[in-house]
């Protein structure tokens, strides 16, 4: 027996719409107008599945993506994939030889990876692309403002590498007070002042929030990340375009049991939930082995049959439980249960989940875990 014939694919799975990552793509473009968008893939794509997401993204146009690490470029090159990486986080000197290996374009912010680099560069007989950190405030990564001019004498020193872009980030772009973000704006404008007679051409610091509330913050290029997968930055944002985000990921599973119990019923690990009335219980294949976070347990709703069911009793690490007594004689062994999308009427999304957990969108969507299946929907 061929083994593509077997179901052996998990019920729980991702559900991805390109047509909507698409949509949020001409959105954000228009934000922008001209400028290149950056879209960032890290974090597997923010647990959308890196592979799909930049296949569309490259299909739509777009070829520079932002990584965390090399690893990330790595694999996605491994997989076929040809487009320019720009690695975002701080890597070590010991990553130099696989950064040049994988013709990353690495953020730099120290002289000792800046003097691996071009040690790397030579052996391997490149020319290497680099973007240079300025810390205007994240309190992160980067040199400080001060050290630029310094920092980029170094750079000139350094005859394999090519300072294609200085860059810096926001820490607060998604609050409604924006003058923190403001100070930080004036203090890269000087930084773009003493960049330019070292050649250097491209500044870049918008986030996905910063592309909809400072547009003044979009220079040279941008670098959405959470935005392109339909999720608004945060409940602050004031563009009201932001609402015409749409959502890229629905995570839904499928009942593989049912049980009629008597009221009085202990349900799951530590009986944490015990039903009240006689309750017509649904299992499904889905727990924080997923992504699935246990302290969502017993506050949770899922759609089934159109409708809100709550979860009951803890989620374990394979299964949780869903009441649906409200369906019975229509619900049925196989039917399908949204955690996060859209169900007839009802729709539950990452923020409400993320409300929940006293969290954000990025963490409940990154989370989903690598033994959920990305299906792509046609
Ligand atoms: C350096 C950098 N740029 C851009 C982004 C994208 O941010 P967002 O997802 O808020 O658009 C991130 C994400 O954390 C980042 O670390």
């Amino acid at each position: 027996m061929q083994s593509t014939n077997l179901h052996v694919s998990r019920l729980t799975r991702a559900y991805l719409h390109p047509g909507r990552l698409t949509h949020n793509m001409q959105l954000l473009q228009r934000l922008v107008g001209g400028r290149p968008l950056w879209p960032c893939i890290k974090a597997n794509a923010y647990g959308h599945g890196a592979g799909i997401i930049a296949g569309h993204l490259l299909r739509l146009g777009y070829d520079t993506f932002g990584v965390a690490d090399v690893e990330e470029a790595a694999a996605l090159t491994d997989s076929g994939l040809k487009a320019t990486f720009v690695v975002l986080s701080a890597m070590l000197p010991e990553h130099a030889e696989a950064l040049v290996h994988y013709n990353c374009q690495p953020v730099v912010c120290t002289q000792e990876m800046l003097e691996d680099l071009e040690q790397e560069a030579k052996k391997q007989m490149k020319h290497i692309s680099i973007h240079v950190k300025v810390d205007t405030g994240m309190g992160r990564i980067g040199i400080s403002p001060g050290q630029v001019q310094d920092f980029l004498e170094h750079c000139r020193a350094c005859p394999s590498l090519h300072v294609r872009s200085v860059m810096s980030h926001f820490p607060r772009a998604d609050e409604a007070d924006k003058t923190f973000s403001h100070f930080q704006i004036e203090i890269f404008k000087r930084v773009i002042e003493q960049s330019r007679s070292y050649g250097v051409e491209m500044f870049h610091m918008a986030n996905s929030a910063a592309i909809f509330d400072l547009p003044e913050s979009c220079f040279d290029a941008a670098r959405p990340g959470i935005a392109i997968y339909g999720l608004p930055p945060s409940h602050s944002i004031k563009n009201q375009r932001v609402n015409a985000l749409q959502p890229v990921l629905e995570w839904k599973s499928r009942i593989t049991f049912l049980k009629e119990v008597p009221a009085g019923t202990g349900l799951s690990y530590g009986h944490a939930f015990t039903t009240r009335q006689a309750s017509l219980i649904a299992t499904i294949p889905a727990g924080y082995g997923d992504g699935l976070s246990r302290n969502l347990s017993n506050n949770v709703d899922f759609l089934v049959g159109g409708r809100r069911c709550p979860q009951v009793g803890r989620i374990t690490m394979d299964m949780s439980l869903v009441d649906v007594s409200a369906l019975r004689g229509t619900v049925e062994l196989g039917d399908e249960v949204v955690i996060i999308g859209v169900q007839g009427e009802e729709r539950v999304t990452a923020d409400e989940l993320a409300g929940k957990l006293n969290t954000i969108n990025y963490e409940i969507v990154t989370g989903i875990s690598h033994r959920v299946p990305r299906i792509v929907v046609q």
